[in-house]
């Protein structure tokens, strides 16, 4: 019989997750190539949804390439996790992390994308990485792609809209299954896949205004989604043969919506966009196209281009846990006039009246972390990991100290309801808060947007010594862990 748990269980993974283009810089050190997250300039924002889209356009990205665009580009810096790794490793295992999330840059390893050989000093760094958190015993967690395609593949063949781009991924896929076997068990192909339909450019390397589709937006996203998904199932079919004891699963920011009201339409509303965020993990996780969504393709004219053997890759390689970033919920509603706008993680909503908002105006709603766990558990009946929440903020040095109860607020609440969720009979087996240490934000690459444990001294325009500070909510984050979440004060 099912022994309802009374908290975490004991070998719950606590931790934090950061992204190699967000922290890492030294962008074109050993041999790195340019990558789609160098391209994104300083767009800073705070309160509304104009600048939230990091797209770029093809002239954009010539301009940028020519470098006679004046603009700043902070990914390139990053926090110099390049040159400071040891410290910043040393510093999350004081907080006891046991896991550790991190992307590796596909461009260090293949700079080109297509190159005949993989760059030796780009495949070394990540075995220092490697070997500093086996010091520790921290398990990394490894996107294998967080936003970042090599440029060549955007120039060459518009990044994930062709279908040469699976190959290229595989090559990569194999290159570091291979080097890194045995000393990684958590696997993730993309980052946030269902972002595809946001940003485009930021998830899989597609620029529109150049896109054989350029008529339909919905084409040119979906075919691009179809090529993650098949890159995705042979990632995991390549995983199982190389390392049979990893696990691998599938990455979506999870866009728990709620009906605006009680009237019909708005429920319907928000049941079609609930089927659009999952249909990633139905893909992934269940192994095939969803009913629902073949009516979605005909209304909005898409029509994928498959290739035999397509749906059988999708059936037999499905993925062993879902991990998804939570951050807000959002509101549906079929109201062509849908009232005040809020921000959000790439995507925006209608304002939900019973919520506090962030300094960047995006919802916070730790209840419904524990309704999207058990919404996600009872749906897929996999294991789930939180990969990516947290609290972008301001923060300020006094003294030389960093008081930061907002952010403890914040997360000790949305733990409580991980809590109530493993209860409720959810299998969660881990937790990394996004931005463990500050770092360039995805979305507007301000670094004043701070989500870390750890300050880095360095401000929006590169500025600062890159001193890193422990703030309270280190001390605090690091109780959390030793009392496995029971003390949250
Ligand atoms: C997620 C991304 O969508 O949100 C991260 O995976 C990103 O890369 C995070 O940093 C928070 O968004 P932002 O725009 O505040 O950095």
């Amino acid at each position: 019989m099912f022994k309802v748990k009374n908290g975490f269980p004991e070998n719950f993974l606590w931790g934090g997750a950061t992204a190699a283009s967000q922290v890492e810089g030294a962008y074109d050190v050993d041999g790195k190539g340019l990558s789609t997250s160098d391209m994104v300039p300083y767009k800073p924002m705070e309160h509304s949804n104009d600048n939230m889209k990091i797209e770029v356009t093809s002239e954009q990205l010539k301009a940028y390439l020519e470098d006679d665009s004046k603009e700043y580009f902070p990914k390139r810096k990053g926090v110099d996790f390049y040159h400071r790794y040891k410290e910043d490793i040393a510093l999350f295992a004081e907080m006891g992390f046991k896991v550790y999330r991190l992307s590796i840059a596909w461009p260090r390893i293949f700079p080109n994308g297509d190159d005949k050989e993989p760059n030796e000093a780009g495949l070394a760094f990540y075995d220092k990485v490697f070997d500093e958190l086996e010091k520790y015993g921290i398990e990394p967690f490894v996107t294998m792609t967080h936003y970042e395609m090599p440029i060549n593949l955007v120039l060459k063949y518009n990044g994930f809209e062709s279908r040469q781009a699976i190959d290229d991924y595989l090559r990569f896929a194999k290159v570091i299954f291979k080097r890194y076997k045995g000393r990684v068990k958590y696997w993730a192909p993309f980052n946030e896949l269902n972002m595809m339909l946001t940003s485009p450019y930021t998830c899989g390397g597609v620029i529109s205004d150049v896109s054989k589709y350029k008529d339909n937006e919905y084409q040119i996203k979906y075919q691009a989604t179809h090529h993650q998904l098949i890159a995705s199932a042979l990632a995991t079919k390549l995983c199982r043969e190389i390392m049979p004891d990893a696990k691998i699963g599938c990455m979506i920011a999870r866009l728990e919506t709620y009906a605006a009201t009680s009237k019909p339409e708005d429920q319907l509303q928000a049941l079609l966009d609930e089927q659009l965020n999952v249909f990633y993990p139905e893909v992934l996780i269940n192994g095939k196209y969803p009913n629902y969504i073949w009516r979605y393709f005909k209304e909005k004219g898409i029509n994928i281009e498959m290739e035999p053997g397509d749906e059988e890759i999708l059936r037999e390689n499905t993925g062993d846990f879902i991990a998804f970033s939570y951050y807000m919920t959002y509101m549906a509603t079929a109201n062509p006039e849908p009232g005040v706008q809020v921000s959000g993680n790439l995507v925006g909503t209608s304002q939900n009246p019973h919520l506090e908002l962030t300094d960047w105006d995006w919802p916070i709603d730790p209840i419904g972390l524990r309704i999207t766990l058990n919404r996600l558990y009872d749906r897929f009946k996999v294991p789930l990991f939180i990969v990516e929440n947290g609290l972008g903020a301001h923060d300020k040095v006094e003294d030389g100290k960093v008081h930061d109860p907002y952010r403890i607020d914040y997360l000790r609440r949305h733990i409580e309801q991980m809590k109530e969720a493993i209860i409720d009979g959810v299998d969660l087996i881990g937790y990394t808060t996004w931005g463990c240490i500050d770092l360039v934000s995805c979305g507007t690459s301000q670094m004043s947007k701070r989500y870390g444990f750890i300050y880095v001294d360095q401000d929006d325009h590169g500025n600062g010594t890159l001193e890193r500070i422990r703030k309270d909510s280190f001390y605090w984050y690091k109780k959390v862990i030793q009392s496995n979440g029971e003390d949250l004060e």
